[in-house]
């Protein structure tokens, strides 16, 4: 731990989170007879906590988002320089910033030109479905209002954002969600619907347009997925599934939302995760990685063909996009991305997380090996997954406390993992992996090896 912490100093802190902080996606019951955990400081992959224990950060900040690691003086400086210069102005007008990132964005995106900034993942994708219905409002007679959502994706955690949830878990109790929203099947060629086939990736295309036919390709607006799916299992698309996606919505006049919350900015090795693929999306959304969390930041981009519908009919006073989020103004967001931007550039991060993404992976296939539990790994850059299983040949999902047993079986090594999580009604059994773009081989055979050890004692 940093010399400078002194953990008998940070009873108060704990006393205080414990008599008034309502956490996120925990059960508080536990906290009356036990501490919360508290962070307290974090430089690269490492954090302590408020007892002094050390952690190596295997998930980015617990949800896939501080990609370029912990303590970075650059980008506190960028965002300082720019507050003390100017901190905030609504975002009906322009920032330096927002206009130098929104710039360097479009420059890594051929074919997309507008950014229009927000805070959050959940509120970049109710951008885009407010883009959506308008567009059917204005120029399909209101009839292209449906937004199909895959099953297993999440894409955020307001009612309209669970309305698009693929995972029941999420979005159980909070109905009714908002009407117009469809699924369609999910893609884990693991968990096939159809058997096993050699064409799974068509198949499971095949199926969104099942969904098309049966709802009337005249009543869907886009359709919202992500391009590898996170939380619902780290679900790596199969073999000619995007091609024929990319087709399916070409044909039937349906505009094609990427959810890139998780993906974006240098997590799977890429900028974006839709370019493995070859999609051309009319809607990317981002947010996690874009300033790596030291700036509440998220921007939903899209084509100048859809932002041209915002603006033909200057004369009609409801024509253009009538949205604001107050804090889609601060300036601080754009300036830390920035810097992150830079950073992942002059740093080489895409080719490291090319690189660690492999040892990653390579390391889970050993494993796999050796364990009997592990059924199936999937992954893609620093962004890769191990589904749990009671059994290979029936491929019954390992029980969620036994999941959850290895999760804290590896926290108490002090490395941190983590795993579906109050997604799916059987499926919470895949474990979770994102280190920060600037992990190491050392960093990564640790990752492997603790879990190694975590599994041997949880199921031996
Ligand atoms: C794919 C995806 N989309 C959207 C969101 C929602 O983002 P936020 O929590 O910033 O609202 C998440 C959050 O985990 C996500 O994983």
């Amino acid at each position: 731990m940093n010399a400078q912490l002194r953990p008998n100093d940070l009873r108060h802190v704990v006393d205080a989170d414990k008599a008034h902080v309502w956490h996120h996606l925990i059960q508080h019951k536990p906290f009356e007879s036990q501490d919360p955990r508290v962070f307290v400081e974090g430089k690269g992959m490492k954090l302590w906590d408020a007892t002094g224990k050390e952690y190596l950060d295997a998930v980015s900040g617990g949800v896939w988002t501080v990609n370029v690691g912990y303590g970075r003086q650059s980008i506190a400086d960028a965002v300082r320089d720019q507050l003390v210069r100017l901190n905030y102005f609504a975002g009906s007008a322009g920032s330096i910033p927002g206009a130098q990132f929104a710039e360097r964005l479009i420059d890594k995106m051929p074919g997309l030109a507008r950014v229009y900034y927000a805070n959050s993942g959940s509120e970049a994708n109710e951008k885009v479905f407010k883009m959506v219905r308008q567009i059917a409002h204005r120029h399909h007679g209101g009839r292209k209002y449906k937004i199909l959502y895959r099953e297993r994706d999440y894409h955020g955690t307001t009612i309209t954002a669970l309305s698009a949830s693929g995972q029941p878990q999420r979005s159980a109790q909070y109905g009714p969600v908002t009407p117009g929203f469809v699924e369609v099947p999910h893609c884990l060629e693991y968990r096939s619907q159809f058997g096993k086939v050699d064409n799974y990736g068509e198949r499971a295309a095949n199926a969104i347009e099942e969904v098309i036919l049966r709802e009337g390709a005249d009543t869907i607006g886009a359709i919202c997925l992500e391009p590898v799916t996170a939380g619902g299992g780290v679900i790596t698309p199969p073999v000619g599934y995007w091609e024929r996606v990319q087709d399916i919505c070409r044909r039937h006049h349906i505009l094609l939302h990427i959810d890139e919350v998780v993906c974006g900015v240098g997590r799977t090795g890429k900028w974006f995760g839709y370019q493995h693929f070859g999609i051309k999306p009319d809607f990317v959304t981002m947010a996690k990685g874009v300033a790596s969390g030291y700036a509440a930041i998220s921007c939903a981009v899209t084509t100048e063909a859809v932002f041209e519908q915002f603006k033909d009919d200057p004369g009609d006073p409801m024509s253009y996009f009538r949205d604001i989020s107050t804090f889609g103004g601060c300036a601080s967001g754009p300036a830390a991305a920035l810097e992150n931007m830079r950073i992942i550039e002059d740093e080489k991060l895409l080719a490291n997380t090319t690189a660690m993404g492999a040892r990653l992976m390579g390391n889970l296939r050993e494993l796999q090996q050796r364990h009997a539990v592990i059924g199936d790994v999937r992954g893609i850059g620093l962004f890769c997954g191990a589904e749990l299983v009671q059994d290979r040949d029936s491929r019954e999902p390992a029980e969620e406390k036994r999941v959850q047993a290895v999760i804290a079986e590896c926290l108490a090594q002090g490395v941190l993992i983590g795993a579906t999580n109050r997604s799916f009604n059987r499926f919470n059994n895949t474990l979770c992996l994102s280190p920060a773009l600037i992990a190491t081989p050392a960093d990564i055979d640790r990752i492997t090896a603790t879990i190694d050890k975590a599994l041997t004692k949880v199921f031996a």
